[in-house]
């Protein structure tokens, strides 16, 4: 065979691969609303950025007549490519082969692209579709499984895995996505769990759709399993590349910095007036972060879980940072279990790589009750705590309002090594709040008074104006200044600017045990 023939039958190779199952399939696939593998790396990626491996790769299977059902690529296309001219590795299963379920061959090309993007140090973004272990290999797809919710663990905290939900995500399958640092889910396309409806109507008797048992929305707002539910494939697609945007390539390195056209001494007088006189009124801390961050641009992550949290990224005079919130509007800015795990997880990527943390404080305490007790808030709320005080990049906190008994010292308080602690004149720093510390520590004045509602209300005042504000606090130095808020920008911009150097580091360990 010449030369010219020899690429000839590339070439046709290549095209036949492109075309994965067939057009039929590919049309089905169309007809759900669901894109094809290639065309979602094409959405992904920069254009003409993606270099294919293992085009070629076929399964090894002859079991159930396999021997001659081959498709070149075997259900997964592999390879790396750039997002804004960072790189990146990509897995596409091909839901129009074998339903994108998993080979041998199949995971040793996901496997590749892992152990590949850990050497160069690169992220790893999985776009999963798959019907699960090709179940005509059995054992031999498990296998392959647990190869890469190895590699998953291996490669967690050294380079960022994002996984992304396109379609079916069933059995112990869900586990690689479980292990990566973000889960991407679209509604009513794509689905997660660890038995389906059926199996469940057989064991429980519960009759449920999928998408109530696994959906984007149930995922997103009740589970806390994914991070983001979006509308459709394209907005899915497009918030990956945005969250791309502020994250490293690797654990050595530190998150990339872009201009900033934003003024860094801009004040917002807004600020000044944003908590209210009544410290039992809410406001959405939203508007807190919004009017801080370079041009009102923040990213927000399990937007629709634990909202009495806020967790996402911004930057701040260019820089990534990671913020974590009380939200006052939502159960009153408190800690319960929900918003601790999912505050120490977000604390935890950020700290695994090189994100400076900036935490907003206004919490009444940990959330009572005998369903946060016996649900375990005291090793859900050590979580957040742990997170905290194990993390080593630049911390800095921003208390606006209420910082309450052990909330006070879990919210990167000076004591778990806040670098820089600010509180806004506006804060009341306290074992508790004014009315309930008066109730206990004026109890015989109050019950002995001939007017006791009177007598609780002046004593409540009277704890307020001696403890409920930051000056006790900054009179010990665990807050570094208390600065009008307007100006809360521009102090911050200059506190990142001045740890931009800080080195702080754990004592050497295998690792640490953190109450899970
Ligand atoms: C081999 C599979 C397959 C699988 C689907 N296909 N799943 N082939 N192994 N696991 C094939 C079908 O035979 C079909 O081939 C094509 O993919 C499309 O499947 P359909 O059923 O026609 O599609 P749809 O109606 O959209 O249903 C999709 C589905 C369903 C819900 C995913 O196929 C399904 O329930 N599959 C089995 C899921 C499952 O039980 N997997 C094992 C889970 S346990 P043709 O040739 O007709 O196009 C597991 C363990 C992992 O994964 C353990 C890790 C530790």
């Amino acid at each position: 065979m010449s030369l010219e023939e020899k690429l000839k039958k590339l070439e046709e190779m290549r095209q036949e691969a492109r075309l994965g199952g067939g057009v039929d399939r590919i049309e089905s696939q169309h007809k759900k609303g669901k894109l094809t593998a290639r065309e979602r790396i094409e959405l992904l990626l920069d254009k003409g950025s993606f270099e294919e491996f293992d085009m070629f790769v076929t399964h090894r299977s002859q079991a159930f007549g396999l021997g001659n059902k081959k498709f070149l690529g075997d259900g997964v296309v592999t390879g790396n490519g750039t997002i804004d001219g960072r790189q990146v590795f990509i897995f596409s299963q091909d839901f129009t082969v074998f339903g994108g379920s998993l080979s041998e061959a199949h995971a040793e090309k996901i496997c590749k692209i892992m152990e590949m993007a850990m050497k160069v140090g690169a992220p790893v973004i999985g776009l999963n579709d798959s019907g699960g272990a090709r179940i005509q290999e059995g054992v031999v797809s498990l296998g392959g499984y647990a190869d890469i919710f190895l590699l998953n663990t291996l490669a967690s905290g050294v380079v960022p895995q994002i996984s992304v939900i396109l379609g079916p995500c069933a059995g112990g399958a869900v586990y690689s996505p479980a292990i990566t640092d973000f889960i991407f889910m679209v509604k009513n396309t794509s689905y997660m769990f660890v038995t389906g409806p059926n199996v469940v109507k057989t064991v429980t008797n519960e009759v449920v759709t999928s998408e109530e048992l696994g959906g984007a929305m149930t995922h997103a707002s009740k589970s806390g399993v994914a991070h983001f539910a979006c509308e459709n494939e394209a907005e899915t697609i497009h918030k990956v590349r945005k969250l791309f945007s502020y994250i490293p390539l690797n654990n050595l390195e530190d998150p990339p910095m872009v201009e900033c056209t934003d003024p860094l001494d801009r004040e917002e007088e807004k600020l000044n007036s944003i908590v209210p006189e009544d410290s039992n009124k809410s406001y959405d801390m939203k508007e807190v972060i919004n009017n801080i961050v370079d041009d009102g641009d923040f990213f927000e992550v399990h937007e629709d879980f634990a909202m009495n949290i806020i967790v996402g990224f911004a930057r701040l005079g260019g820089r990534t940072i990671g913020i974590i919130a009380n939200q006052p509007s939502v159960l009153a800015g408190c800690l319960d279990i929900n918003s601790s795990v999912k505050g120490a997880r977000f604390i935890r990527f950020c700290d695994s790589f090189n994100i400076p943390l900036l935490t907003f404080e206004d919490v009444p305490g940990f959330l009572p009750g005998t369903d946060q007790e016996h649900g375990g808030i005291i090793k859900n709320g050590a979580k957040l705590l742990y997170a905290y005080c194990e993390a080593t990049v630049p911390k800095i906190t921003v208390i606006t309002r209420k910082a309450y008994g052990g909330a006070y010292d879990v919210m990167n308080s000076k004591h778990v090594r806040g670098d820089m602690n600010y509180a806004w004149p506006s804060a009341e720093i306290a074992v508790m709040g004014s009315k309930g510390a008066a109730e206990i520590i004026f109890k015989k004045d109050i019950t002995s008074a001939k007017d006791p509602k009177a007598e609780l209300d002046k004593k409540t005042e009277e704890f307020r104006e001696q403890f409920a504000n930051p000056f006790k606090a900054a009179a010990r130095g665990y807050v570094d200044d208390i600065i009008e808020p307007k100006t809360t920008r521009a102090r911050l911009i200059r506190a990142y600017q001045m740890l931009e150097t800080k080195k702080d580091e754990n004592p050497p360990k295998k690792h640490g045990n953190i109450p899970l």
